[in-house]
């Protein structure tokens, strides 16, 4: 891995807030020379030789995209994305190429890439110079990358460092950057288990009442969370317990433990007038409002302090196990805009451009501080660049059970995992076809946020949920083994087929499969469907349920379940 600096790079950049920033040069062969830098009135732009038939794949979770060879991407920070064009959860300056190297920029700019750029005079492409009578022929992807350029646009920044990283595989390669940031996360045993996230309108007794029922009805679950209503204001939050809903939090969350729970509560960062923290975190605060509450300035240690300190003495009552950080990306398409503008200052000088891209970072790092070495697994809605140590499990308000799939695909590109949680649904298979790739998943997340009863109860499969729960359960041990090797090596748990077969074409447009824990490939059946085609790679394969050899090629599979394999010895 060798880092280059071009220019003069900025102050507030993703590598500065990494604690365990672990850089050792050595050489690559990546010819440096080549690389084009300039500044100019936007900003800095780099230019990188396309080295002929890569394939390029990264740039954080990518709900939209996957093969990102020859498009347009904006890593922008974005609850909501619409179509592929970078905006993400957790976008990272990071890709990867088939050509057996992968580049990282430091930067918490709205960086955009452009894969596969040509410049006037060099080569001539042929085309076929035929009229095109439709706009998807017109305008149809087709690069051939002989003289072409990668580039990377950063606005503002006079300079950036890169880091080059080779490997012979993109799981090499995403491995070294995973190291670079302290390996992967490490996770306790019940972690991976079966979570419930309860109705925001519950009381305390509600609470009570759904662990019961978990216990009575033989479903394993190992986490409870609670939603917005165990605040008194949640929008924006007092992180204060409400004393109507929740009249004696402590007794409840001992409760909870005695019976095997962990809990893991929901929170903003946006701090409420009447909350305790308010006037001491006036200070360390940016300079707009998000739904009337603060934006703390988690570059500063005093506000990370502040606000765990509080946490640790008043709200976990030595009991709470996890959070869901939400609420810390940005929102672009709703029609409130609820977040804070990119022109917001801050204190400490960031803005609110890079604030965007490293606020979900920081507020990680804010709770595991309030967490104080407790082991957690637990939830942002935003993470960002060399992030792979922080244990946080990616997740969305969006449902399309096709982008949740390729979430699972691509977030291993970038040291990140995503949960496909399973909500409500429209039918009782769409439960479980959903519910089955949640359980081949970092996160085996039920979130029943605005379901005053079990999602499944009008959907008479609480028996499927239970045999899907003991499947989840079972499967413990191998994840472990996973998590285990993630944090040694940076080897990510969950990754695209095109990270291990890098040198199988095949795989470098299969979105919608994975490896799972070294051990399977898994290719879930996407809501709606009945049936799939399943590509598994060179070697030899049994079904992962039955035991049945299958040869590796192309499959056309129909199933009530998941269709899962495992390498035969
Ligand atoms: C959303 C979040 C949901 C749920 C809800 C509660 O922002 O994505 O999962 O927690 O808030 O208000």
């Amino acid at each position: 891995m060798k880092k280059i600096t071009f220019g003069t790079p900025e102050k507030f950049v993703p590598s500065k807030f990494c604690d365990c920033l672990n850089y050792v040069e050595t050489d690559v062969k990546y010819d440096v020379s080549a690389i084009n830098f300039r500044v100019s009135a936007r900003g800095c732009v780099l230019e990188l030789p396309c080295v002929a038939g890569e394939n390029i794949f990264g740039l954080g979770l990518q709900l939209k995209a996957f093969n990102l060879t020859g498009g347009k991407y904006t890593v922008r920070v974005n609850s909501d994305p619409v179509a592929a064009t970078g905006d993400s959860h957790a976008p990272v300056p990071f890709f990867v190429s088939t050509a057996g190297y992968g580049i990282y920029v430091d930067t918490a700019r709205y960086a955009s890439f452009y894969f596969g750029k040509k410049k006037p005079g060099v080569t001539i492409d042929a085309g076929d110079n035929q009229l095109k009578l439709s706009v998807e022929e017109l305008y149809a992807r087709s690069v051939t990358l002989t003289d072409a350029y990668n580039i990377i646009e950063i606005p503002v920044a006079q300079g950036v460092d890169i880091y080059i990283i080779e490997g012979n595989t993109i799981t090499d390669i995403v491995a070294q950057y995973n190291m670079l940031s302290g390996g992967g996360c490490e996770v306790p045993e019940w972690a991976l288990g079966m979570f419930y996230r309860c109705c925001g309108k519950y009381t305390q007794n509600e609470v009570l009442a759904i662990s019961k029922y978990f216990k009575e009805s033989k479903i394993p679950c190992d986490i409870l969370g609670l939603e917005p209503g165990w605040h008194t204001h949640a929008y924006s939050c007092s992180y204060v317990w409400d004393p109507v809903r929740y009249p004696d939090p402590k007794a409840m969350l001992t409760e909870l433990n005695d019976n095997g729970y962990h809990v893991s509560l929901w929170e903003h960062a946006y701090v409420h007038p009447s909350s305790p923290i308010y006037n001491d975190l006036l200070p360390y605060s940016g300079s707009y409002a998000v739904w009337g509450g603060l934006i703390p300035d988690f570059t500063s240690e005093a506000a990370r302090s502040i606000f765990a300190d509080y946490h640790r003495r008043e709200v976990m009552h030595g009991t709470v196990d996890g959070f869901k950080i939400d609420e810390c990306d940005d929102s672009d398409y709703k029609p409130d805009a609820w977040s804070f503008p990119l022109c917001t200052e801050f204190p400490s000088g960031i803005d609110g451009e890079q604030y965007h891209s490293l606020f979900g970072t920081l507020y990680m790092k804010t709770m595991l501080s309030a967490l104080d070495g407790k082991p957690t697994l637990s939830e942002s809605r935003n993470a960002g660049a060399l992030c792979s140590s922080y244990p946080f499990v990616i997740y969305s308000d969006l449902y399309d059970h096709r982008d949740f799939v390729r979430g699972l695909a691509t977030a291993g590109f970038s040291g990140l995992l995503w949960t496909p949680e399973v909500r409500d649904a429209v039918s009782r298979d769409d439960f479980i076809q959903r519910m089955c790739a949640v359980v081949f998943s970092p996160q085996c997340l039920i979130n029943a946020w605005y379901c005053e009863r079990v999602p499944w109860a009008e959907l008479d499969c609480e028996e499927e949920v239970r045999e899907l729960a003991a499947l989840r359960e079972s499967l413990k041990p191998m994840l472990m083994r996973a998590f285990k090797k993630y944090k040694e090596t940076g080897i990510p748990p969950v990754r695209a087929l095109v990270s291990d077969y890098t040198d199988d074409e095949e795989t470098y447009n299969i979105d919608d499969e994975y490896i799972f824990c070294d051990e399977l490939i898994v290719a879930p059946i996407i809501s709606g469907d009945s049936s799939r085609k399943v590509y598994l790679p060179r070697g030899r394969w049994t079904n992962y349920f039955t035991g049945e050899y299958v040869e590796c090629g192309w499959h056309e599979v129909s199933s009530k379940s998941v269709p899962v394999y495992k390498k035969a010895d």
